[in-house]
């Protein structure tokens, strides 16, 4: 699958733009604040219908403009699919595929995505372990649209039980009346942690085999699941975390929070037994991202069987030459470079590679 043509109209600092893409390797160069990284979101946009780096859809709307207007035309196996998005500043965002609005997340076309490279991916390895948590389930969600229903109900009965916690304090004698929820979250926690556990089990031997094409596999890598529950056996993963939040009751009690189950786990990576997050140097920790992203590009390819658009911002200069190829041998994928200075892509990528400059919102 790939981006053939893209329309933008007052995105961030794309007052108007009309350009058509090569289904290979696109570079985007230019100097600062030019406008780069904001094209990559508009696409990333577009593809995923949500941004990573806006916490808001309405950050992506042009300074005082109304509205934000991007349109694609996506090749897929089965044929062009042309995506319009619309986003409010005061209302929600519209969604039309072939002209024909999309209300729900099942109708929209499921072949089109993208995966984000970006040098704020470090905090994955270096951040606290929430945004593991993230990135863990938004691929799984990626694959397994059912999987955000569990999320959303954990969620909200984690809240309801995290309130009651706090009645309770007060009022011990309201205690019973946390059963009931100790149940809901057991039925919907241990979907979370069981899908989290398979799906570590299906990406862990993609990141080993990626890790060791970019390492030369001279160190030894790992990925371990932190539980804040005790598992016996994966068969036992429901009684188990029953019989944890009973135990901790007191302790959440007295804290006024739950604090066992899949919102407090964690994924620690060993480098030869080492956790990258404390002893990698910045390098490790770069490539690891790098592998995990690539990573997940791979599964989304093999889940779907559309390779994803690879987003890669401002990542050449960190590495060095033959790992800059590596990140660009891409299996069928479509890639989007930028860059501030196109002596950071080595000579035989810029040879098959489509240049555009970036110049204040406008490319050439
Ligand atoms: N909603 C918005 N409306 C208008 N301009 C915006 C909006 N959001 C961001 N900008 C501006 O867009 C400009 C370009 O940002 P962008 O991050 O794309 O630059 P870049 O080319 O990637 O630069 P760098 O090489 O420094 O990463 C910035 O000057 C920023 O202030
Ligand atoms: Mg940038």
């Amino acid at each position: 699958m790939y981006l053939s043509h893209l329309r933008l109209f007052d995105f961030r600092n794309f007052k108007e733009l009309d350009v058509s893409f090569s289904p290979g390797i696109n570079i985007l160069y230019g100097d600062n604040a030019q406008g780069k990284t904001n094209l990559l979101e508009s696409i990333f946009f577009l593809s995923n219908l949500r941004s990573e780096r806006a916490v808001r859809d309405q950050q992506l709307i042009m300074y005082t403009r109304p509205l934000a207007f991007l349109r694609g035309v996506f090749e897929t196996c089965a044929g062009p699919v042309e995506r319009e998005v619309t986003v409010y500043s005061d209302k929600k965002k519209v969604v039309k595929e072939g002209g024909n609005q999309k209300n729900r997340w099942s109708e929209i076309c499921e072949d089109i995505s993208a995966v984000f490279f970006s040098p704020d991916d470090l905090n994955l390895i270096k951040g606290e372990p929430s945004l593991r948590r993230k990135f863990l389930d938004t691929v799984i969600y990626h694959i397994k649209p059912g999987y955000i229903k569990y999320l959303q109900v954990y969620y909200r009965v984690l809240a309801h039980r995290n309130t009651l916690l706090k009645a309770v304090k007060k009022n011990p004698s309201l205690s019973d009346n946390i059963d009931p929820w100790d149940l809901q979250l057991c039925d919907t926690g241990s979907r979370i942690f069981t899908e989290r556990l398979k799906f570590l089990e299906r990406i862990g031997p993609d990141i080993l085999e990626i890790f060791k094409k970019f390492t030369g596999g001279s160190t030894d890598f790992k990925i371990n699941y932190i539980n804040s529950v005790n598992f016996m056996s994966r068969d036992s993963i429901r009684q188990d975390f029953l019989k944890t939040l009973k135990g901790s009751r007191e302790k959440d009690i007295a804290r006024s929070f739950t604090t066992c189950g899949p919102h407090r786990d964690d994924i620690q990576f060993l480098l030869d037994g080492h956790d990258a997050r404390f002893f990698g140097s910045q390098g490790q920790q770069r490539m690891l991202v790098l592998c995990l992203k690539m990573a997940q590009a791979k599964i989304l390819f093999r889940e779907r069987g559309e390779a994803p658009i690879m987003l890669l911002d401002d990542v050449m200069s960190e590495l060095d030459l033959t790992r800059r190829k590596l990140i660009v041998e891409n299996h069928g994928s479509q890639v989007f470079i930028t860059t501030t200075d196109l002596k950071f892509i080595p000579d035989e990528i810029l040879a098959k590679s489509k240049l555009y400059q970036v110049r204040a919102g406008s490319m050439e």
